[in-house]
Parts: structure tokens; sequence; C-alpha cells
């Protein structure tokens, strides 16, 4: 039986993953864990603990009570608000997988930290960008992402820890929302179109982005941590997408079922230009290849689905 710990537990993901994993592994053996426990509230199925991840010392003790075999390590500071404060954004997202990679080598765990879309820059290729290509990120974000994938890929070559990774594109979902990415655009139309019939966007027309909905993500994260160590030639980290569209494409998804949906533009230049610098679209078939990637929903069947749990929400009172 394996004994997981999902670090920053109450963000995007590890709110769902979490639930996941404790499906899959069984409730006790899937520790939550976030620095803010009444973002948890929804895991209190299973055990929690309050961990600052820059905090090695806590973060060990942890690792060792339960016993962990596995750390996903879902700790970030996001695209545009690590542009607002780039120290802090180096010293919790680097500081969260160095504590991650060392306790790892020390107690024989296996660690999940994604990557990202951010990883890439101005001079990669922006179409079908390749698996192993140039990385020149101009965010803080990206150059934490881009160390976070070097350095895991150094703790697997130089002391044997079992390090593996995605890069991950703009994740859509209706749990929880993001925080401070250059992609949460995509997840607000969404609630404004049900809350509004209307959204402004911050990003401009013509603005192409790969994107990802949340099932397809944490299935990701699962399927590449129980893949056949063997047949992996990649490690940190894998290139992998579900659609790619821009503005103009996601509002004429929506009016299909909102048909009075308007959206206009009002464009935040810092997120802008973060967006212009990252792929317009990537190639993921190495994951497909390696390790059988293959998400199951694309924008139209995304866009049923998000329309639907959001219009419970709102009937509900929840939004
Ligand atoms: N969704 C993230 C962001 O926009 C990218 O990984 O920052």
């Amino acid at each position: 039986m394996k004994n997981i710990l999902v670090v920053g537990a109450g963000g995007q993901i590890g709110s769902e993953l979490v639930p996941f994993l404790r499906n899959t592994y069984g409730v006790n053996n899937v520790v939550a864990a976030d620095i803010d426990e009444s973002k948890c509230k929804n895991l209190s199925d299973g055990p929690f603990e309050k961990l600052d991840a820059t905090d090695g010392k806590t973060f060990a003790e942890i690792v060792k009570k339960h016993k962990i075999d596995a750390i996903y390590n879902m700790v970030a500071l996001l695209s545009a608000t690590g542009e607002k404060n780039p120290e802090l954004a180096w010293k919790i997202n680097m500081g969260a997988l160095e504590n991650s990679l060392n306790i790892a080598k020390e107690n024989k765990c296996a660690v999940f930290t994604p990557s990202s879309i951010g990883a890439f820059g101005p001079t990669t290729p922006m179409d079908n960008t390749p698996q192993d290509t140039i990385m020149q990120p101009n965010t803080i974000y990206g150059v934490c992402k881009v160390s976070g994938e070097l350095l895991s890929n150094y703790y697997y070559e130089r002391f044997g820890v079992d390090t593996r990774s995605v890069r991950f594109p703009g994740i859509i979902s209706n749990v929880t929302l993001p925080g401070g990415g250059t992609t949460d655009y995509a997840v607000e139309i969404y609630y404004e179109a049900i809350k509004q019939q209307k959204y402004t966007s911050n990003l401009d027309k013509g603005t192409f982005l790969d994107m990802m909905y949340m099932p397809d993500a944490i299935k990701a994260c699962a399927d590449l941590m129980e893949a056949d160590p063997a047949k992996l030639k990649h490690r940190n980290s894998f290139n992998i997408t579900a659609m790619s569209f821009d503005p103009e494409i996601i509002g004429d998804e929506i009016r299909k079922h909102i048909p009075e949906f308007k959206l206009s533009y009002d464009v935040d230049p810092v997120k802008q230009a973060i967006a212009n610098s990252w792929p317009n679209s990537m190639d993921d078939s190495c994951a497909r290849e390696e390790w059988g990637w293959n998400p199951k929903y694309n924008l139209a069947e995304m866009t049923i689905d998000m329309l639907e749990k959001i219009q419970e929400k709102h009937d509900k009172g929840l939004i």
C-alpha cells in the first residue's frame, strides 16, 4: 500500500487531486498538507497536516510520521502573482521543491512536481512546441519551472530519486479557483457566462494557449506516477495538452449554450506579455508514447460540463 503526501492540497489542483488519490489508494493513505487549513475543508474525510512547505523540518517530520512513499508537490505562486513579488515566488516555488527533493532523497520517496507551459519563453518555437527545445523563460515563474525541471532530473540521475513531472497548460476547473495565473481567464469566462452572460477578457483575441480540463490533469499526475519506469525516456518534464484556443473560440463555444453571451476585451499588459511568450500549442507525443497520455475532454465536452456544474453552484446560491 502506498502512503502519499499532497503538499499544497488546498490549491486549484491539490483540492481535486486529493479526493482522486484517496479514491484510488484509500482515504487514510493520502495525507493532505497545506499552509492554510481553511482551504482544505472539503478534504476533512482523511488525514490533514498544516505545513509551510518552505519549513523543511516540519515537512520531514510529516513524511516520517506518515511513512510517506510519494510526495506530490503542488505548491506554487502562479505567473502573474509571481511578477508582483519575484523574490517571494522564488522563495516559495523553489523552497517547496528543494525540500521535497531533499526529504525524498532521505526517505526514499518518489516526487511529482508540476512544470508548466510557463517554462517556455519568447525564443521557444511557438507552434507544435517540441518536447526538447529552447527554454529561456522571462518570468520568475518560468525561471522557477525550468530550474525545477533541471534540479529534479539531477536528483534522479545523481541520487536515484524517482522524480517525474508534466508541463501543464492552463487548467480549467469548477471546484477551486486558480490564483493569479495568466490562463485564469479561461476559468473566469465560464463563471461570468453563468452569472452575467458577459465577460471582459484580459487577454486579447488571437492569443492561443494550450489548455486542459481538470479531470484530465488529475489523471495525468496519477498515470505518470504509476508508469513503468523502464518506458520513460524523459522524466522532468513531459509536454501535455488537450486543446488550444483563443478567447474568441471559447466565447463561440459558450454561445452555443448561452446565445446572448457577450465577450469584450480590456487587455492586461502584464498578462498579455506573459501569454505572448508562451507556446500557442505543444507537441505532447512523447507523453503519449512513453506513458500513454490520452486526454478525454475537448473544448466542446469541457464547456458542457463546466456550464452544467457552475449553473448548479449558481442555483444553490454558492456563487
Ligand atoms: N496556469 C499557469 C499560469 O497561468 C501556467 O502554468 O500561471
